[in-house]
């Protein structure tokens, strides 16, 4: 069994949740999980979901089974066994959050205690990190974490890494902006205790696409003139993003592929502008991409999409909570940029150049035979196995 915790009790953790039960009762088919039908050891059926924390007062104390109801979701029996516990705040959390956190009203040193506490109960081997997006800078040694964890200077994903790294043979799986992957100080950290962390951020909506559109565009030494790509949605991670630091964090994570794809950085418009409530979870997505073609002409392309922006994630998440689990098995410690680099849209350790979606893929399925051989599973060509067995 493969002990799992979200941090972040919100819509992708709770699309998770829910989805995982139900996949695993198979009455939900595997599509939006990349790796779904590759054995490499961790079956989905052994995920289980062991705690939750959260620091939304409505959240706090309920069940997953209420949450995922209060979405609207079809509620699933499994659900009521796991309840949101208190997470920590800090400076960092959204003013539109009333919270019960453990930090409220405490002593930042006795909060940090306590979730060390909740952690030993809890005996987590993958923490997933679906908390608000937050803007952060890499830390480079541990000494400057732990400082800067004490004086309560850190945005709360970074603390969150710190008290999981305090640990050995556990993966953090960070899904959203703040640097954990891309922090020195954190995957050397985990490589030296035998612990992992995966991130920073998914690549779930226009971001996928687009880096492939650049590696096509490339190829065929075409000139990108300009690259606009702008979401607008209507949920909860949207309402955060109208904060102006929330949204450059989504900026730089989304944009820093052009150069290195491209050879070259061309004028762009890349980041979430806008939330709008009646679009809910499903954004509206646009994209203009034009360059300079054979013998100087402008060709021009336009994308229009709607997208169900957190269950793109949560499926993702499927398949990092079972990677995280075989890399550690493997003995594989401190980040993988195998994975990072498919899933990922600012791919770990720091200074890892981008490179299109399609190719790194490859890199993953190729990183998935090594845990294969490592299990003493026979060695077979995943690349066929993971295209042709859907059903
Ligand atoms: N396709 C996608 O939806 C997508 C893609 C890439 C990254 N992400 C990232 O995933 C994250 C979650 O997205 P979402 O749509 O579920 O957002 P959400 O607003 O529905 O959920 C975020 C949850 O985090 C909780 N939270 C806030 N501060 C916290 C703290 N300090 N400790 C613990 N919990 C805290 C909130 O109360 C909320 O329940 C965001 O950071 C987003 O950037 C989402």
């Amino acid at each position: 069994m493969v002990r799992v915790a979200i941090l972040g009790q919100g819509y992708v953790g709770t699309i998770f949740a829910w989805g995982l039960a139900r996949l695993k009762k198979g009455l939900l088919e595997p599509w939006g999980v990349p790796l779904a039908r590759v054995d490499f050891g961790v079956p989905v059926e052994s995920l289980e979901i062991v705690a939750s924390f959260d620091v939304d007062a409505a959240k706090v104390g309920r069940s997953l089974y209420e949450i995922a109801r209060g979405y609207g979701l079809e509620p699933e029996p499994e659900l009521k066994e796991v309840a949101v516990s208190p997470g920590l705040k800090l400076g960092s959390t959204p003013s539109f959050i009333k919270t019960a956190a453990l930090d409220d009203g405490r002593p930042l040193e006795d909060a940090l205690a306590r979730f060390r506490e909740l952690l030993d109960d809890a005996r987590p081997d993958v923490l997933i990190d679906v908390t608000t997006t937050v803007r952060s800078r890499p830390l480079f040694t541990w000494e400057e974490a732990e400082r800067r964890v004490a004086e309560g200077s850190l945005p709360h994903s970074q603390v969150y890494a710190y008290l999981a790294l305090e640990r050995s043979g556990v993966a953090y799986v960070n899904a959203q902006p703040a640097h954990v992957a891309c922090s020195p100080a954190f995957v050397e950290r985990a490589a030296e205790v035998g612990s992992l962390v995966l991130g920073d951020d998914g690549a779930t909506g226009a971001t996928p696409l687009t880096v492939d559109i650049a590696e096509h565009l490339a190829e065929r030494n075409r000139r990108v003139l300009s690259v606009a790509q702008f979401n607008i949605g209507g949920n909860t991670d949207f309402l955060s993003l109208t904060e102006p630091e929330r949204n450059l964090a989504k900026e730089e994570t989304k944009s820093g592929f052009l150069e290195d794809v491209l050879g070259y950085e061309p004028p762009h418009f890349i980041r979430p502008t806008g939330y709008l409530e009646p679009l809910g979870d499903r954004k509206f997505v646009a994209m203009h991409i034009q360059w300079v073609s054979f013998g100087g002409f402008v060709d021009e392309l336009v994308v229009n999409m709607r997208i169900n922006d957190s269950p793109a994630l949560a499926g993702y998440l499927v398949d990092l909570a079972r990677l995280a689990y075989a890399s550690l098995r493997a003995g594989v410690y401190g980040t993988v940029p195998e994975i990072n680099l498919f899933y990922m849209k600012r791919p770990g350790p720091l200074g890892t150049r981008h490179k299109a979606k399609m190719l790194a893929y490859r890199d993953l399925l190729s990183f998935v035979e090594r845990l294969r051989e490592s299990r003493g599973l026979p060695a077979r060509e995943a690349v066929t196995r993971a295209r042709t067995s859907n059903p």
